[in-house]
């Protein structure tokens, strides 16, 4: 009888819950990615610049094998999350001609592998600085209104959820590196200091256009980054602490700067996603996560090769991707963006789904 009447209680829980869900995924329209080639669903095949990643074997375990212009094997975080949101399964680059305004309605991609939070990263590679992005955000707004008409673009855009995914590359392309080195010119507390005044400035423009639910993804363990780890020959390959380190302070930081930007913007909902304790975990403890390899990248080698130098001939590419947490040397497998769309999810999602 007890258990009969606690049987009841839930199927009551669940009548009570399950409405709202259903209302809950109606509620996001949109999912508008910003940020580097952690997101970038494709943008770079479009621009001149040696960082493109549109041939095999990238996007080999794609529904039939399909380069998109996606650093993975497979899908990335951003379109596991589209996903879990009713909306679909890639999210399209917006530079991609197959597109067009009908499909950027449920979700667009403004991100560019190789850009970072300063103007000068993205001249390493020639690649869409983040001011850009932010340019063919407007220019989207205003496709949108034409599209569906001025108010109902209005609604899209503030409801839609944002992701931005930016930053490793400021500090491993950009200050760090002996050709550009912006560590001729600032203590890397100075550059993290500038680097947060550059996020304070893309997120108040964004929020100006109209963006208001936004996850901003924290910087990983990028010391553990294979090809940093190779560059760590002398310390037989371990992860680089330094690196691990400055992302850890810059985290910090970035933390603060989202209070002081939720108390300052009106109606902002912005969100610090974690990723750095669920990165390490699994590089700790792989074999939890039934991974074998955490130190090199599928591809190739796993060394050192990512874009061109990842190529369909090397006999040397894994067979299994999932037995890897990187799939080149800079990027994780599809396994793990599956496992931290979740996370993600769980956490800077949590209360706009
Ligand atoms: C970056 O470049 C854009 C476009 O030229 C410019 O508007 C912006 O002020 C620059 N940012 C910084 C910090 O120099």
């Amino acid at each position: 009888m007890a258990s009969r009447f606690r049987n009841l209680f839930f199927h009551r829980l669940l009548l009570l819950c399950l409405p709202s869900l259903a209302a809950a995924s109606a509620r996001v329209p949109a999912l508008i990615v910003f940020g580097d080639s952690t997101v970038d669903a494709g943008n770079n095949n479009q621009i001149q610049t040696v960082l493109k990643s549109n041939f095999s074997p990238y996007g080999r375990d794609i529904a039939g094998g399909r380069p998109t212009g996606r650093f993975c094997n497979g899908r990335l975080a951003t379109d596991f999350i589209s996903e879990a949101l009713g909306l679909p399964p890639l999210v399209p680059a917006y530079l991609d001609p197959d597109y067009g305004i009908k499909d950027f309605a449920q979700g667009v991609c403004f991100a560019s592998a190789g850009t970072g939070l300063d103007n000068a990263t993205s001249d390493v590679l020639s690649v869409i600085p983040l001011w850009q992005e932010v340019e063919y955000f407007k220019e989207y707004r205003r496709r949108l209104g034409r599209y569906v008409g001025k108010a109902r673009a209005m609604h899209i855009v503030r409801e839609a959820v944002y992701i931005v995914s930016i930053g490793t590359n400021d500090f491993l392309e950009n200050y760090y590196s002996y050709v550009t080195g912006r560590f001729r010119e600032f203590k890397v507390e100075e550059f993290e200091d500038f680097l947060i005044d550059r996020a304070a400035d893309f997120l108040t423009a964004i929020y100006t256009v109209g963006a208001r639910k936004i996850s901003f993804t924290s910087l990983g363990a990028m010391g553990c980054l294979p090809l940093e780890r190779t560059t760590n020959v002398l310390h037989g390959g371990d992860c680089i602490e330094e690196y691990n380190k400055v992302a850890r302070d810059f985290n910090v930081k970035l933390q603060a700067l989202i209070h002081r930007l939720c108390s300052s913007l009106p109606g902002l909902k912005l969100r610090y996603a974690p990723v750095y304790d669920g990165l390490l975990r699994i590089i700790q403890n792989p074999s939890a996560y039934g991974i074998e390899n955490v130190a090199e990248g599928c591809c190739a080698t796993g060394k050192f090769e990512m874009g061109y130098l990842c190529d369909q001939w090397n006999p040397l590419t894994c067979k299994d991707a999932d037995e890897y947490i990187f799939w080149d040397a800079f990027h994780p497998t599809e396994k793990i963006n599956r496992m931290m769309a979740q996370a993600t999810l769980r956490t800077s999602l949590a209360e706009f789904i």
